[in-house]
């Protein structure tokens, strides 16, 4: 005798499945240099995927602490080393953009001086881990507000 099933199910349909496994958010990190390879006052560019896009960064040793940017100017959006990699000025107490000379602390990212309307931004932070002597960057989530 035949077996009906309502609806056309057959067994294999109706049987209970186990609901998706979460998927967790991959954070892809991205080596960007050893930690002895800047010595204080220096920095190194590199380029990080940031929403689809290689975005050229910066990573600088500031007094011994490591920071990231990205290599775009809180003034007009366009990176700041006119002299490519130089980004530390007044004897390395600041960053400053060469195109208007824009000063950004170094250990905020904050501009203190500067052209107009500048003052008060940030420069976008880069996120860095420090494994076992290997720099890490993660492209940063915040969102550019300047185009
Ligand atoms: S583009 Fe940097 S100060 Fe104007």
């Amino acid at each position: 005798m035949k077996r009906q099933y309502r609806h056309g199910m057959r067994p294999s349909a109706r049987r209970h499945r186990e609901p998706h496994p979460k998927r967790t958010a991959v954070t892809l990190r991205y080596k960007v240099a050893l930690a002895g390879e800047l010595q204080p006052g220096e920095s190194k560019k590199f380029l990080l995927p940031i929403r689809g896009t290689d975005e050229e960064c910066f990573l600088i040793n500031y007094q011994g602490q490591f920071h990231a940017y990205v290599n775009r100017c809180r003034h007009v959006p366009m990176a700041m080393d006119w002299v490519d990699n130089q980004f530390f000025a007044e004897e390395d107490r600041y960053l400053m953009c060469q195109t208007h000379n824009a000063y950004y602390q170094p250990d905020s990212g904050e501009c203190i001086a500067g052209p107009p309307g500048t003052c008060g931004k940030f420069l976008y932070r880069v996120p860095l881990e420090l494994v076992d002597g290997v720099i890490y960057a993660t492209p940063p989530d915040e969102q550019f507000d300047d185009g």
